[in-house]
């Protein structure tokens, strides 16, 4: 048989949802997979992600496919895998996590079906370590996904439209692990409490669509403080995206890139604005509306 799936980029934590809240973006990451009578073929076609992807058995699709065959005792023969992403990598927009669930479910759809979506979400963040990016990526809109015991228990909000997401991507590389690194081992109740109270407002302004609170509501004490260091510029362009009318700003996953949630109906001017500013200020960043 022969498979095609389209995996969209993701953004996760959204602030103070750290390891939970997740986002599908309107970027994707195209994989066909197909049957041959033997050996790996891997194809990469665009030119950016060529660079970071292996094409023998270390490339994380075929990974994930592999991961899924045996569980499902199934046997290819061979495998032939052509791969289109644009999606960035290791900038904070959910690559990995597209290549993991991509893989994931070509493998279900050549070997019958075995698994359900949620079964697949569950597999996807046994490989990737957190739920956020893989649940927003299985199921599209913005998420809340919590893994408990090998289970992944999760609720997709489907966006209306009604809100855009400016993507400012640095031209350089975070790894999650070193971003996570610098992470603390414990906090402080009043963070806590902090992060519990902004990420309950997040979900209740995201899902009632009633965004007066997100200002205020993405803020985070769990990791963006930490992380803000390796972002140059960030607290001035931070102001600048505030003061241009954005609806809240915050680091998308582990960073670099930051994302700016603002209304769709002033999206294209601020989009205009924070262009013009970022070609002076940052022009090797790349701004895109999402
Ligand atoms: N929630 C994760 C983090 C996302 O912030 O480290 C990174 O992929």
């Amino acid at each position: 048989g022969k498979v095609k799936v389209r995996v969209p980029g993701t953004s996760a934590n959204m602030g103070p949802g750290f390891d939970s809240i997740g986002l599908a973006l309107s970027i994707y990451n195209y994989i066909e997979a197909e049957e041959t009578e033997s050996g790996l073929c891997i194809e990469v076609l665009d030119a950016e992600t060529k660079e970071f992807l292996p094409t023998d058995e270390k490339n994380l699709v075929y990974k994930s496919m592999k991961y899924l065959f045996d569980k499902a005792d199934y046997r290819p023969k061979g495998l032939k895998l052509v791969l289109n992403s644009e999606v960035p990598v290791t900038r904070g927009l959910g690559s990995s996590s597209a290549c993991i669930v991509g893989g994931l479910a070509c493998a279900n759809e050549l070997s019958g079906k075995p698994f359900s979506s949620r079964e697949i979400m569950a597999m996807a963040t046994q490989i990737e370590g957190h739920s956020d990016n893989v649940c927003a990526a299985v199921s599209g809109g913005f998420t809340v996904s919590v893994f408990q015991k090998d289970e992944i228990f999760y609720y997709s909000h489907k966006m209306n439209g009604d809100l855009k997401f400016l993507v400012l991507i640095p031209d350089y590389a975070v790894t999650t692990q070193k971003a996570r690194n610098t992470l603390p081992g414990y906090y402080p109740r009043r963070d806590v409490s902090f992060n519990i109270s902004h990420a309950s407002l997040l979900v209740a302004s995201m899902v009632s669509g009633n965004y007066e609170n997100l200002l205020c509501a993405m803020d985070d004490r769990v990791h963006e403080p930490y992380r803000k260091v390796f972002i140059d510029g960030y607290p001035k362009i931070y102001n600048k995206l505030k003061s241009y009318g954005s609806l809240g700003t915050y680091i998308s996953g582990s960073g670099p890139t930051l994302v700016s949630v603002v209304e769709a109906d002033d999206a294209e001017l601020f989009y205009e604005d924070i262009y013009e500013y970022m070609q002076k200020a940052h022009p090797t960043w790349t701004v895109k509306l999402l």
